[in-house]
């Protein structure tokens, strides 16, 4: 048949006339996957409308999602469903080390003012994706870690394309991923966004930056990234490594005119001091073969330290050191820095990431391997649990 232009007019004017609820809903932002564990993860992404989702789980075992009647997790509170525009869902019930398929629904809430009826649009499927959960009866641990991108999402971009979704276990954020948080939307974009494709199937591990911690909305952080602490600092196991994500707030003094008066760190530091001397004794992080602690701010000692990095390495490294920590990966400083055991209070090296540079860390109950990856794909240094080891070898 053919369409008339008087015909088409007619279409495109019906089309504009719909209410806004009868779109079908679009992801804004995300997903990303946070706080997996052995048995679970969250699924957190964003919606430019109000919309009530839900996620359809299935193992990773090339059976086809319709197979049967797969089951449904919602974000929940208290037992209540939730529609919004920030959506986190949290997958439970999971077998340790399995892959599994996702599928995010969500239709837009049209009309919610009766407490007795709600009215939505079109129901819609918006993504679907896999991940796998975290095992300590893995031989090997793997990840990817950027730092200190403050927001550049070329540089992001360059990091990360070229890693194969599927072929880490997680990626690790270490922090001033954007240099404040003034507009939570100016946070999403440059944060999920350049790696989105790798975060819908990654697990995320995002440790806190001195940055993060500034701007209007910066209390919004722990929304878009739970944690199984509900604060910024926590503990996790995979495989031989079990690793505990520190934070050390921001870096000046509380005092610091430029915090105008919102900064209340010290206090932050010392509940966090207590929580690393009881966290550290479970027996999933003390009995890992291999342990790794991440922290933005390295706990390190010179001249030119500012005051939040004299204090963790006064009390959070004597802390660490008790813990038998094997290793500590930061980066803040915007330099490539290793400090090895010994030199500044550490019975472990401290090793803090270029912000030019991504980590790849790969362990076994043997040890570990590091390399440093330029924008272009160069290998700028090699570590292991021995030292730097020469490019040369
Ligand atoms: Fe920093």
């Amino acid at each position: 048949m053919k369409l008339t232009t008087s015909v088409l007019l007619c279409l495109v004017a019906i089309f504009i006339s719909l209410p806004s609820g009868a779109q079908k809903p679009s992801i804004e932002h995300g997903p990303w996957i946070t706080n997996v564990t052995e048995t679970g993860f969250t699924v957190v992404w964003t919606t430019a409308e109000k919309t009530f989702t839900w996620l359809e789980l299935a193992p990773d075992d090339g059976t086809a999602l319709s197979a049967c009647k797969r089951p449904r997790f919602y974000n929940t509170i208290s037992g209540r469903r939730q529609a919004g525009t920030v959506h986190r869902i949290d997958v439970t019930g999971l077998e340790p080390g399995r892959g599994y398929r996702y599928r995010i629904y969500g239709k837009i809430v049209t009309d919610d003012s009766s407490a007795y009826g709600t009215a939505y649009g079109p129901e819609s499927r918006m993504t679907t994706a896999t991940v796998k959960t975290f095992s300590q009866e893995s031989e090997k641990c793997s990840f990817v870690m950027v730092n200190d991108i403050h927001g550049k999402d070329e540089t992001f971009k360059a990091l990360t394309q070229d890693i194969v979704p599927g072929s880490i276990d997680f990626f690790l954020m270490n922090g001033d991923m954007v240099s404040y948080i003034n507009d939570r939307k100016f946070f999403l974009q440059h944060v999920y966004d350049p790696a989105a494709e790798l975060l819908a199937s990654t697990p995320l591990v995002y440790a806190r930056g001195n940055h993060e911690t500034r701007g209007s909305e910066a209390h919004f952080f722990g929304q878009y990234n739970p944690t199984s602490t509900d604060e910024p600092y926590f503990i996790f196991r995979h495989g031989p490594v079990a690793f505990i994500v520190i934070d050390a707030g921001e870096d000046k003094p509380d005092s610091s005119p430029e915090y105008s008066g919102y900064a209340d760190f010290e206090t932050y530091r010392k509940s966090q001091l207590e929580w690393i001397k009881t966290a550290t004794k479970c027996p999933e992080f003390s009995n890992a073969p291999l342990k790794v602690a991440i922290m933005h701010i390295p706990a390190l000692k010179e001249k030119s330290s500012y005051f939040a990095q004299l204090w963790v390495n006064e009390h959070f490294l004597p802390a660490l050191n008790d813990a038998g920590i094997d290793l500590m990966l930061s980066g803040h400083h915007h330099d490539h820095i290793y400090i090895q055991s010994g030199q500044c209070g550490n019975k472990f090296p401290i090793l803090a990431n270029d912000d030019t540079d991504r980590l790849e860390f790969e362990a076994s109950s043997n040890g570990y391997t590091i390399s440093t990856v330029d924008t272009e794909g160069r290998i700028t240094s090699v570590y292991n649990q021995n030292g730097k080891v020469s490019q040369d070898e």
